[in-house]
C-alpha cells in the first residue's frame, strides 16, 4: 500500500511517535542516514511561495543521499492545465516521492490517488502537516514528551495551521485549544475528527473565546499569520483578530515554563508582538530547523513503509 502524508491523521499515534523518534535520531546524527543514496530523486513542487519548506526539503533530500528536484509548478505543464493525475503518472515512474505545496486539498488528494509513490503535503489551504511534525519535535525537545501537555493556538482558527494543530496535536496526546473569534473558528468536521482522535489518545480539544482564559495552564503558545497565502481582506481580518494577538499579557497568563512557537513567516505587531517572538520563551528558530529533521524522517518512513507493503 502506498503511504501518503496528506493530512496529520494519515499517521496513527504510534506511527507519528515512530516518525518523531526517527527525526530525533536524524538530528543527532545529521549526516549518518543516507537511505536515498544512489541517488533516488524526490520531486518537490510549489504552487505557492516558500522559504523554509523549499530549503528544508532540498537540503534534507540531499542529506538523505537523494537528489531534490525542486520545481515551481507554474513553470511546469501543470501551470498550463495538464491534469494533476497525468502529472502523477509521469512523476511516479521517475521519482521516489512527490512533495507538493498547493491550494485545495482536493488537488493533493488527486495527486495521491494517481501515484504509486508517496505524496507529501507541503502545505495546502487546509493543512500543514510537515510543520506540525517539526513543532512536535520542538515540544519533545523542551518537555521530553507531548502527551498531557496543553497547546493553545491564537488567531485564525480556520486556517491550515489551526487544522493541523488540531489533528496532529491530538494524535500526539496534547490538549489543543483554539482561541479565535466567531467567524474564524475551525471547520466543524475537522474539530470533530480531532475530538475523536483525542478520545483515543486521552487528550481534549476545545475552542475558547477569551484569550487569557485560554492561556491558563498552557505549555505551548502558538499562532500564525492572519492572512494566509491566497487570502484577501487584510484590514477586516486584522480588526477581528487583534484581540487575539500573542503578547506579553497572554504569555504571562500561560504556564511559567511555556514556550512560544510560530511556523513563520511572522508579522511582528500583528499576530505576535516582537517582544514575545524574539523573547526568551520563543523556540521559533529551533522549530524552523526541525522542519529539516522531521521531513527527512517522514520521507524515509513513507518510502520504506510503501516498499515493505507493495
Ligand atoms: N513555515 C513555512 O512553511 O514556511 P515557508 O512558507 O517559508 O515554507
Ligand atoms: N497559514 C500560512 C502558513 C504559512 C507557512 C499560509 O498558508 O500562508
Amino acid at each position: 500500500m502506498t503511504r501518503h502524508f496528506l493530512r496529520d491523521d494519515d499517521l496513527s499515534p504510534a506511527e507519528q511517535a515512530e516518525v518523531l523518534d526517527l527525526a530525533a535520531a536524524m538530528k543527532k546524527d545529521r549526516y549518518g542516514h543516507r537511505p536515498f543514496a544512489g541517488p533516488q530523486t524526490v520531486a518537490v513542487l510549489f504552487d505557492k511561495h516558500s522559504t523554509r519548506t523549499r530549503v528544508s526539503f532540498a537540503v534534507g533530500i540531499g542529506e538523505l543521499g537523494g537528489l531534490p528536484l525542486v520545481i515551481d509548478a507554474g513553470s511546469s505543464q501543470l501551470g498550463r492545465g495538464e491534469s494533476v493525475e497525468d502529472t502523477a503518472r509521469v512523476l511516479e515512474r521517475q521519482v521516489a516521492a512527490i512533495v507538493w505545496r498547493t491550494f485545495g486539498q482536493d488537488r493533493i488528494e488527486a495527486m495521491a490517488s494517481a501515484s504509486s509513490v508517496p505524496v507529501v503535503n507541503a502545505l495546502t489551504d487546509d493543512f500543514h502537516p510537515c510543520q506540525i511534525l517539526a513543532d512536535l519535535q520542538t515540544v519533545r525537545e523542551q518537555f521530553g514528551a507531548t502527551a498531557g501537555l496543553t497547546l493553545t493556538y491564537y488567531g485564525d482558527g480556520a486556517n491550515n495551521m489551526a487544522h493541523s494543530y488540531l489533528l496532529g496535536g491530538a494524535t500526539a496526546g496534547m490538549n489543543v485549544r483554539i482561541c479565535a473569534p466567531e467567524g474564524y473558528r475551525p471547520d466543524p468536521a475537522i474539530l470533530a475528527r480531532a475530538a475523536e482522535i483525542a478520545a483515543e489518545t486521552g487528550a481534549e480539544v476545545s475552542v475558547v473565546g477569551d484569550p487569557l482564559e485560554a492561556a491558563a495552564g498552557t505549555h505551548v503558545v502558538t499562532t500564525d499569520t492572519w492572512v494566509s497565502m491566497g487570502q484577501d481582506g487584510k484590514d477586516e481580518r486584522v480588526a477581528a483578530l487583534m484581540p487575539y494577538q500573542v503578547n506579553a499579557a497572554v504569555l504571562a497568563a500561560a504556564d511559567p515554563g511555556a514556550i512560544v512557537l510560530h511556523c513563520l513567516p511572522a508579522y511582528r505587531g500583528l499576530e505576535i508582538s516582537a517582544e514575545v517572538l524574539d523573547g526568551p520563551q520563543s523556540r521559533v528558530w529551533d522549530e524552523a530547523e526541525n522542519r529539516l529533521h522531521a521531513q527527512k524522517a517522514v520521507l524515509h518512513w513513507l518510502v520504506t513503509r510503501t516498499r515493505e507493503t507493495t
